[in-house]
């Protein structure tokens, strides 16, 4: 799949998750097969003020190329100058910009899935964005209820310059209930000419050969599959490609990816005591009986103490 003038190797995204996709996290998604992963969403308007904490989400190194930084906001000027920002300090292959975020803090700024109500202002903000960096800008929506006006919206986003549209098949009301919405991400793949990412619920390998042939878009964007589960990548290309099951990850192989992670915070220097935390009880989430392992976990000190457990486990 092409994105613009960036090819990459495969059609499986890794999602822009916060509080999920640091650097560790999806460097572990490409080593299983991401062709391509996206920052946490970073907030425009922290950035053009250098907050650290914002400006940090795009941290990125050569070994994790190609990646997007996702910026919110909903000015378009100060989305252009962030997106300048990003672009100066991390050279990211993709800009994209967040038309999804159902939270109810980020809709009362104007911003995330608050845009598609104001799909001039879409225009708009990817027209600006698009003229300001030189990497491709996309974005990724959520549907609305009406098919036409999710699809003229989609329009919209191609015609102001996006090379290519990601649609998460739920409305902002929806949240996260009920299903991705499989019918209207097909209607917009007919309707645009730019590569549409269909995004939501694929959680197995019958899920994502289901949702490529039904909606035939031309990627698949991974969120909450990947959670603890970066292996999922390699899960998913492998039937994909060559229509075969892998066998199902041993509990060892799950905790040397948790292990894998750890050190990779350390390496860039974003170890930190409650997201390893949670980080564990991520990686061992789907480990029956382990409930007093779960709670000396949560009641290690500090970060030794917690890899000690985890060690003897
Ligand atoms: C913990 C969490 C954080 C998320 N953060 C973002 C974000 O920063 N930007 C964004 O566009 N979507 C975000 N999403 C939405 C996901 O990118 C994705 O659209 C959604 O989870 C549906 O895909 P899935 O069913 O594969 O999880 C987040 C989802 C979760 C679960």
């Amino acid at each position: 799949m092409n994105i613009g003038k960036l090819k990459l190797d495969g059609n499986l995204i890794l999602a822009p998750m916060s509080g999920v996709t640091n650097l560790p996290f999806r460097l572990l998604c490409k080593k299983y097969g991401a062709a391509l992963v996206f920052s946490e969403m970073a907030c425009s308007e922290a950035i053009v003020r250098q907050n650290q904490k914002s400006m940090k989400r795009g941290f990125t190194c050569v070994e994790e190329r190609p990646m997007g930084i996702q910026l919110l906001g909903s000015d378009p000027d100060t989305l252009a100058s962030s997106a300048d920002i990003m672009q100066e300090t991390y050279s990211p292959e993709i800009i994209d910009i967040n038309l999804g975020c159902p939270d109810k803090n980020i809709i009362r700024n104007g911003f995330g899935s608050a845009l598609l109500n104001d799909p001039e202002k879409i225009g708009r903000i990817t027209e600006e964005i698009s003229g300001s960096v030189n990497a491709p800008v996309t974005a990724k929506m959520r549907i609305t209820d009406r098919l036409e006006e999710t699809c003229k919206i989609a329009r919209r986003i191609e015609n102001a310059g996006a090379q290519a549209l990601t649609v998460h098949g739920r409305t902002q009301k929806q949240g996260y209930s009920g299903k991705s919405n499989l019918d209207f991400i097909k209607a917009i793949k007919r309707e645009l000419s730019i590569p549409v990412i269909a995004n939501g619920d694929i959680f197995d390998e019958k899920q994502a050969m289901h949702v490529l042939e039904y909606t035939q878009c031309d990627g698949l964007m991974i969120g909450r599959a990947a959670i603890g589960n970066p292996f999922i990548f390699q899960r998913l290309s492998c039937y994909l490609n060559k229509g075969e099951f892998l066998s199902p990850r041993t509990f060892e192989e799950q905790l040397d990816d948790f292990f894998a992670y750890e050190e990779l915070c350390r390496k860039y220097d974003l170890l930190a005591y409650s997201d390893l935390k949670l980080k564990a009880h991520w990686f061992l989430k789907h480990k029956q009986n382990i409930k007093s392992v779960r709670e000396k976990i949560n009641g290690a000190k500090d970060i030794d103490s917690m890899m000690s457990i985890m060690r003897e486990f």
